[in-house]
């Protein structure tokens, strides 16, 4: 069996509570069960983690990676200035889908910028919860 990593960066805890017309009302926890569920049709195991720390997100890579076949991340605000984050992808060597909730491209002008997009095969950015869907179906075609 398959395993994928799907990495929630700051402040996608507080899903559900935050910011709706952007992040929509789903949770955290809806978000991994929508990747679960889908997931386990395919017979791919997912293993889930968010952290507000960008070490912990590097550890947390760092630790996981090798057992892994690919990556879905949604690094939050790291995004936009983690070169930590995009270095600590890249290095794992796995094909990595990069998922926004809202459309970053049609946000402030420091949003829409991505640091971590070089080291992800693809991203996807402003189809909320079903990003993530869309990205399990990309990363399947490439693991
Ligand atoms: C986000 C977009 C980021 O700019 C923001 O900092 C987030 C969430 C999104 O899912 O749309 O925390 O990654």
């Amino acid at each position: 069996m398959k395993t994928i990593l799907l990495i929630h960066g700051p402040n996608l805890n507080r899903l559900g509570k935050r910011d709706a017309q952007h992040y929509g009302s789903v949770t955290l926890s809806d978000i991994e069960n929508l990747v679960r569920d889908e997931a386990r049709k395919a017979d791919i195991e997912v293993k889930a983690f968010q952290s507000n720390h960008e070490g912990e997100l590097i550890d947390f890579l760092q630790a996981e990676s090798e057992s892994a076949a690919g990556i879905i991340i949604n690094p939050g605000a790291f995004t936009h200035y983690s070169y930590a984050l995009h270095d600590a992808i890249k290095d794992t060597g796995l094909p990595a889908i990069e998922v926004h909730l809202s459309d970053i491209k049609k946000r402030e002008t420091w949003r829409q910028m991505s640091v971590i997009a070089p080291a992800c095969v693809l991203q996807i950015s402003g189809k909320k919860e079903q990003g993530y869907v869309e990205a399990l179906a990309e990363l399947q075609k490439r693991i």
